[in-house]
């Protein structure tokens, strides 16, 4: 036992160098691999994770350091992401293109990750490739430390509702159509937690309280989520407990995560839980069961409708959610020392997303630059000095509403800088964007044009702080965000072939410090690939 520790102990000195030794730890050993499934009745070739699809669920406490040793079986380069775990100090371990080395073919990679500050729903997923198009996510769920209380009593149980779209064909043939500069065709339909129409079954007892813990992991739509007979009261979005708003359809779009309180208050028997896409035709629909113990009735009735391209309807219910300012967070006092509303943005950053067709195909781009990934990850290119990798600036901070062309955009922020972020969606679809690394309040959001007079309508009191957010068609949506964690941090449209097709760039928060109380260390087990092959992580 005690020489297990001692080896233990010195892997762990190997790898952590940066770490908060009374926080514990938790190892996963996970083995990714090709395999069978049929999801939707046929058989196809699905990404399984220790032979699971969907992915076995991460639990954590906050500020737990989480080992994650990845074992890639494919034929062909790997890497996990983590939704919404805000790694402060580490984009190191952020597991995509642009700050790390893919994992090579039956070759592994540990993540040495820790959840800071940090309680809530989240997931993780294959960020290359198209590989999301064939599993290989799960739920991650951080709970809180033993007597900080959560802003509810404790559910009778605790279920995560992996919802997404999804296509029968292999993840090759739609990155191959992607590509050529094809569109994608409409998906097949929806899953939940990895199965078809009725596929699983939630099982209540009558007068008890249930969590679900929903996230949207598909590829191209924003869902809508009801459950028959039943209203869900929101408690938590991305880590932020809000003001407990009761509601009959919830919008959950790409990337995003609610959790709901769910009180089994009806007459026992089957109910359906269904989801359905939102500004898509044909609508897609999914259904599973809520089953009453000990009941045998089958559901009443037809599945309810939900909103389908109603855009007032999504603007308002996003402006109702709002954060628990009474509630307590990871720590005691979540909103710290200063609260978000009191503080002047120095720079505006507008962002507006589009769909040029560049070189004769299709592609996505933010301010008119398509994101094409370099030879060299750019945060190994930035710690390297490797020049020529990509320059600083290469985005503007303002739409320019020109033709779209290729490029590696990075964009340039200082440590500690309050910013605030204008997402402008001209397109006729629904957008989701993501930032790495960060949460961030939606101060904003309406139908039209963003202008300068849009201000007077943010909500600077109780907005909710979370990772992803949805812009409506024709719309725009309004964040602040301060710029508390170093590193270079993917921005990103949830939607996989826009993020796939170049509607993504790089966030690179600098601190001419260059302390370690600012970013940690190369991690020494850093894979190494194109132009920083052979380079030393550590001087002799
Ligand atoms: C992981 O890779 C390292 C070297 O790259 C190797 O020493 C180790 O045995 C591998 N571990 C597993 C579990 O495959
Ligand atoms: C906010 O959180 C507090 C503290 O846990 C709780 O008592 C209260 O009911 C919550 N308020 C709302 C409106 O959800």
């Amino acid at each position: 036992m005690e020489a297990k520790r001692f080896i233990l102990a010195s892997f762990l000195c190997l790898l952590i160098s940066v770490s908060t030794a009374e926080d514990p730890y938790r190892f996963f050993n996970w083995r990714v691999t090709y395999g069978n499934i049929w999801p939707m009745g046929v058989k196809q070739q699905g990404i399984l994770i220790n032979g699971q699809f969907p992915g076995p669920q991460v639990e954590a406490v906050t500020n737990d350091n989480l080992i994650i040793n990845v074992y890639n079986g494919l034929s062909e380069p790997f890497l996990i992401s983590w939704n919404g775990l805000l790694q402060r100090k580490n984009s190191w371990e952020d597991g995509v293109a642009g700050t790390n080395c893919p994992i090579p073919p039956r070759r592994n990679f540990t993540y040495i990750l820790q959840v800071k500050d940090q309680i809530g729903s989240y997931f993780y997923f294959p960020s290359l490739a198209f590989h999301k198009a064939a599993g290989g996510f799960g739920g991650i769920r951080i709970l809180s430390r033993p007597r900080i209380p959560v802003p509810f009593p404790p559910p009778a149980g605790d279920f995560t509702l992996l919802v997404g779209d999804w296509y029968k064909a292999n993840h090759n043939s739609l990155k191959w159509m992607l590509d050529n500069g094809k569109n994608l065709p409409s998906p097949d339909g929806l899953l939940m937690n990895g199965r078809g129409w009725n596929g699983n079954t939630f099982t209540v007892e009558q007068g008890k309280t249930y969590r679900f813990r929903i996230s949207n992991v598909g590829l191209m739509n924003c869902i809508n989520i009801r459950f028959q007979g039943h209203i869900m009261k929101l408690v938590e979005v991305e880590g932020s407990h809000t003001v407990q708003t009761s509601y009959a359809a919830l919008d959950i779009c790409l990337g995003q995560t609610y959790s709901v309180l769910v009180m089994a208050n009806q007459p026992p028997r089957d109910y359906y839980i269904v989801a359905s896409t939102r500004f898509s035709r044909p609508t897609l629909t999914t259904t599973s069961i809520l089953h009453y113990k000990n009941s045998w009735s089958k559901p009443i009735g037809a599945p309810p409708g939900g909103p389908t391209i109603q855009v007032a309807w999504g603007l308002n219910q996003a402006r109702s959610i709002r954060w628990n300012l009474t509630a307590s967070g990871p720590r005691p006092n979540p909103q710290g020392s200063y609260h978000y509303g009191m503080i002047k943005p120095v720079r505006t950053i507008r962002l507006a997303n589009s769909a040029p067709i560049i070189n004769g195909k299709q592609r996505y781009a933010v301010n008119s630059v398509s994101f094409v990934q370099a030879d060299t990850p750019l945060k190994l290119a930035d710690y390297f000095k490797i020049q020529g990798v990509f320059s600083l600036g290469s985005i503007p901070d303002n739409p320019t509403f020109g033709g779209g062309y290729l490029g590696t955009p990075v964009m340039a922020a200082n440590f500690r800088d309050y910013v605030e972020i204008i997402f402008e969606n001209y397109e006729d679809s629904v957008q989701s964007w993501h930032i790495d690394g960060y949460s961030f309040w939606v101060v904003g959001m309406d139908g039209g044009q963003w202008r300068s007079s849009s201000r007077n309508s943010y909500n600077l009191r109780d907005a909710v702080s979370r990772c992803t957010v949805q812009v409506y068609p024709k719309s725009w949506t309004a964040i602040y965000m301060p710029l508390d964690n170093v590193g270079m941090w993917n921005i990103r449209s949830e939607n996989w072939a826009r993020q796939y097709l170049g509607q993504q760039f790089y966030l690179r928060v600098f601190s001419p410090a260059n302390s370690l109380r600012d970013e940690y260390p190369i991690p020494k087990n850093a894979l190494l690939c194109g132009r920083a092959s052979g380079r030393r992580t550590r001087p002799l």
